[in-house]
């Protein structure tokens, strides 16, 4: 609580002397608390990185030898990401890391979190353009299963993270970097009162919170899945774990990627976490 009251107080101070250089939505400083529909929001400091862009510091060149987007070698023009935070949100180094979760926002609703220690004990990057692209272009958008994706306008790399590794998150169409108190924004969708669901909650947090939200706290890629109506009152559970696990065989052109890698135990206790949340609505 302490670290949080502390976190709250450079969160205000740093929207009050940056005040003139932000606009609108560079920073969600929320300053109210008690809306608790904006609770994702609250306590937050982000930058808006389209209206940084001009004041930049040189980009180098790095190359990242097995990019997980592209699935090929690739070279960027990037600048490290701890310049950026250096630069543009120096109240950071005041925050304890390891209770800080770092939100990065993409222009598709795609809204992947991680821990700051974690993004930062890497040689994490911001991408700013494909060295490769045609002239006059920064990127090349790829096509995945016949829909092209838009990089631009950043794209976070890592040029010491295998491309494999699914706990790092590769965020492209990004336009907001935000830092915000981990235990404060997910202690909602913490299962206070039942033990037994803690692991369905930590399987929901990495793999599926960046598209979806529950009580309103979560990505917004995918469809909201607890408020109004859980997922789980209008699903039965089996077709829930058949949709995750195969997307596209339910819907046509689905927008969800199918989650391949939880075994069926792993999808029993996110079903069973969702059916516990149904009970635990906002
Ligand atoms: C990369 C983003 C992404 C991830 C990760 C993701 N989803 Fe989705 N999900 C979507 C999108 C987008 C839709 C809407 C699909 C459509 O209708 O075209 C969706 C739809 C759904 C639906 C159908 C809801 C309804 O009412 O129609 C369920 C259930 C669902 N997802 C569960 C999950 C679960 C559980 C996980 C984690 C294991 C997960 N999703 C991970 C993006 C994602």
């Amino acid at each position: 609580m302490k670290n949080w009251l502390s976190f709250a107080f450079i969160a205000l101070s740093f929207a009050a002397c940056n005040s003139s250089q932000q606009s609108d939505n560079q920073t969600k400083s929320d300053t109210t608390n008690t809306d608790t529909a904006a609770v994702a929001k609250v306590d937050s400091i982000g930058i808006f990185l389209p209206d940084l862009k001009a004041k930049f510091p040189t980009p180098e060149t790095v190359v990242v030898a097995d990019d997980p987007v592209f699935h090929q070698k690739k070279t960027y023009k990037a600048i490290p990401l701890q310049t950026i935070l250096d630069t543009f949100l120096p109240a950071y180094k005041n925050l304890n890391r390891s209770e800080t979760q770092i939100v990065f926002e993409c222009e598709d609703g795609y809204n992947p979190s991680m821990a700051l220690e974690k993004v930062l004990s890497k040689k994490a990057f911001l991408a700013v353009a494909d060295v490769d692209a045609p002239q006059g272009q920064d990127w090349i958008n790829p096509t995945k299963e016949g829909r092209e994706m838009k990089i631009a306008p950043f794209y976070i790399v890592y040029t010491d993270v295998p491309g494999a590794d699914v706990s790092y998150k590769w965020p492209y169409n990004l336009v907001k970097i935000s830092l915000s108190a981990a235990s404060k924004e997910l202690a909602v969708l913490f299962p206070k009162d039942d033990d037994t669901q803690v692991k369905g909650f930590e399987l929901f947090k990495v793999n599926c919170l960046t598209c979806h939200s529950l009580n309103k706290v979560g990505g917004k890629m995918g469809p909201e899945l607890n408020y109004p109506k859980s997922v789980t009152e209008y699903w039965k559970v089996e077709h829930i774990k058949q949709f995750v696990k195969a997307p596209s065989s339910y819907r046509n052109e689905c927008k969800m990627p199918a989650v391949t890698h939880l075994n069926d135990k792993e999808l029993d206790a996110i079903v069973n976490y969702l059916q516990y949340m149904a009970k635990h609505k906002i």
